[in-house]
């Protein structure tokens, strides 16, 4: 069983982009600059918000944090994202999710310049990527897609569950598998909570991609020996051992399911670390103008 270290990795990957932004520097080319819209102070927003702006200013990018109160209109928040498709020096930006109820979030999403949508959520991104064009694809999907490369795990031929089908994790995931490339060429079944026989789908899988949202929902019993298992799942729950008093919880029980598994991914540490990461080679891409390559 070999652990899918996506801290280490994502470290690699951070000083890899912070080497580039030191070449870009040295040759007096543009600093990458990643813009972020915060409404409102939902706490795990602004935890998420805080983070990809400081890991921004670690690889040595330009950041900027626009922030509105959540009483702000749906026509002055789209009028704030035309505002940063015109401006030349932000690369790339995101709104960050969720929005309060009086947004429409699709409005929203369909208002930001494609070239510059970083989270890859805009409809243009969505349908390259499903095509196999070119595109930002969104970021943990593409942070798992980094892992399964870098771990060289082979997926053509291997049947694959991915389990949950939001519009940012499974749905994207389920179509990168299946593209006609590496990592891809995968037997995908998307299952959700809809799905009968969950259980009979999980025992007979070559590779399990559990972003359910369901605490240890996946345990020894109900996998094959030699499966690869990609946890996507953040429980956060109260903690008598740690100092912030919470730890997060995966969607796998991993004492009982790792000794099983030919690759898993621990909670903490595994898919969560390569999700900003991904943020950043967007923001990067988008900055050389290499647009959607
Ligand atoms: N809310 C939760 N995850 C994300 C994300 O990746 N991007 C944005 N914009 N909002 C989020």
């Amino acid at each position: 069983m070999q652990i899918m270290d996506g801290k280490k990795v994502a470290a690699e990957i951070k000083d890899e982009i912070a080497r580039e932004v030191d070449q870009i520097k040295n040759s007096g080319g543009k600093i990458p600059h990643l813009a972020a819209i915060l409404v409102g102070n939902d706490p795990p927003s602004e935890t998420y918000v805080a983070g990809k702006v400081r890991v921004c200013e670690e690889v040595g990018f330009k950041s900027t944090l626009v922030r509105f109160t959540d009483d702000i209109s749906e026509e002055r928040l789209i009028e704030a994202v035309r505002d940063l498709n015109k401006n030349p020096d932000v690369d790339g930006f995101i709104v960050q999710l969720p929005l309060p109820e009086h947004i429409s979030e699709p409005n929203i999403i369909e208002s930001i310049d494609p070239h510059k949508d970083v989270d890859g959520f805009h409809p243009v991104n969505i349908g390259r990527m499903v095509l196999g064009l070119p595109s930002f694809v969104s970021a943990t999907p593409a942070g798992i897609i980094e892992l399964i490369r870098r771990y060289d795990i082979p997926t053509a031929g291997r049947s694959c569950l991915v389990i949950g089908r939001s519009n940012i994790v499974g749905r994207p995931l389920s179509n990168l598998l299946s593209l006609k490339r590496y990592p891809g060429n995968a037997t995908v079944t998307l299952a959700h909570s809809k799905t009968t026989n969950l259980p009979g789908l999980i025992l007979e899988s070559d590779i399990i991609i559990a972003a359910l949202g369901s605490p240890e929902f996946i345990t020894g019993e109900m996998i094959k020996e030699g499966a690869v298992v990609i946890d996507v799942g953040i429980t956060r729950v109260k903690s008598d051992f740690t100092k912030s008093g919470y730890k997060l919880i995966g969607d796998v029980k991993f004492d009982e399911v790792a000794p099983k598994c030919s690759f898993i991914t621990p909670v903490p540490g595994g898919v969560g670390p390569m999700t900003i990461i991904s943020l950043l080679r967007n923001t990067l891409l988008a900055s050389k103008s290499k647009r959607f390559g």
